[in-house]
């Protein structure tokens, strides 16, 4: 009976957590000051089952049949229409394969690169809740000051963030989590500055395994990813003395491609976890130097003044055509099939028992 009951919610999973998807732009203001968000709630980021699709190489074509939702880039600090991000809009897809949760951020951009200086590339992060408190503004809203955050006086606001720097990073290639970082047990990455850390507030923003009242090296960097612009020409992949891999100022889009699994080893409240079938909450970040200028920490763009769903889908959306009931046909035409078999099996046996003994013995020496 238990068997059935899960099969039965199995199959109802699907239709449970079928996401209606809406595209629109983000109705936002500041009013005098005061922080206020006029969020579309209804954005939500549906990120369904579909394993053996994607590769990690900050390319797009492997995501062309994924449903992108499209995203109005204004500045996070003061979201107003008349400062939006004019090169475009921000692209933002997302699915899973059942272990872990991909990411591609597409934006459209005139190309720059600056190698080994960051600030004068363009940048992307991901945030996630992970407490329940957790407020999107102020990343995480602990009211508590540098000096006197910690794990128990902000407990509750953590958020998880992923960074991802370009300035070290050759395009194509693949950064973040790697075993000389993670046998140091922290979320840093020294090779492409992909980096995962979590937050109480913009102030008290940690590498995982570091903190204000000790470090931990059992965290690790969870995260992968990979950058390109559609302006490059080669797809056999660059090397470092490539840089700067395309010409300056060349019209395209940006691509930023990430994954992680799903659940991760963190025991200190540092990683969002995401659950099959489940919604978590998001936000994407975005920082491109303006004319030319480098940008700052907080100058980013923002996909939205709050949280944005992000709608992890069960993989049983094959089976939804023929729902519980169907299946229950299925059983009991099988139990019938069955019942069949049983009856001539059981008429055979008897007719084997008592049909006339004609058949003369045969000693087996004989055969
Ligand atoms: C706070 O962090 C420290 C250092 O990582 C750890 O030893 C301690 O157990 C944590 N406390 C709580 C309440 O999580
Ligand atoms: C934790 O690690 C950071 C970076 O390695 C270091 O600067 C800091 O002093 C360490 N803190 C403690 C308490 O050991």
């Amino acid at each position: 009976m238990p068997r059935k009951l899960l099969l039965l919610l199995q199959l109802q999973l699907p239709i449970l957590f079928f996401i209606s998807v809406s595209i629109g732009p983000v109705n936002s203001h500041q009013e005098s000051g005061e922080w206020s968000c006029e969020s579309g709630s209804e954005i939500r980021v549906d990120a369904e089952f579909k394993p053996g699709l994607i590769s990690l190489d900050g390319h797009a074509e492997d995501w062309k049949d994924i449903d992108g939702f499209e995203f109005s880039l204004l500045p996070a600090l003061d979201p107003h229409p008349d400062h939006e991000y004019k090169a475009g809009k921000m692209t933002v897809k997302a699915l899973h394969d059942g272990h872990d949760v991909f990411f591609m951020l597409q934006v459209d951009g005139d190309y720059v690169y600056s190698k080994g200086n960051s600030k004068k590339c363009p940048s992307v992060s991901l945030m996630f809740q992970i407490g329940d408190s957790a407020t999107y503004h102020d990343m995480g809203g602990c009211s508590q000051g540098k000096g006197s955050c910690t794990n128990k006086t902000c407990k509750g606001h953590e958020v998880d963030i992923m960074h991802f720097s370009i300035g070290t990073a050759i395009p194509g290639r693949l950064y973040g989590g790697n075993l000389v970082d993670n046998s140091e047990g922290n979320g840093g990455d020294r090779f492409g500055h992909l980096v995962d850390l979590y937050a109480w507030n913009p102030h008290c923003r940690y590498l995982d395994g570091l903190g204000p009242s000790g470090n931990d090296t059992s965290a690790q960097n969870d995260w992968k990813g990979a950058w390109w612009h559609s302006s490059f020409d080669i797809n056999s992949g660059f090397v470092e003395e490539d840089s700067p891999y395309s010409t300056d100022g060349k019209q395209g889009t940006y691509y930023f491609e990430f994954s992680r699994p799903m659940r991760t080893v963190d025991r200190l409240q540092q990683d969002a976890q995401f659950m099959i079938g489940s919604s978590s909450k998001m936000s994407v970040a975005f920082w491109y130097p303006v004319d030319g200028q480098p940008w700052h920490g907080s100058g980013h763009y923002s996909v939205d003044c709050d949280w944005v769903s992000l709608d992890i889908s069960s993989g049983n959306s094959m089976l939804t055509s023929t729902g519980p009931s169907a299946s229950g046909n299925v059983s009991s035409a099988f139990a019938l099939l069955l019942s069949v078999v049983s009856l001539c099996v059981s008429i055979f046996v008897g007719y084997r028992l008592f049909r006339p003994k004609s058949i003369p013995f045969t000693p087996m020496e004989n055969l």
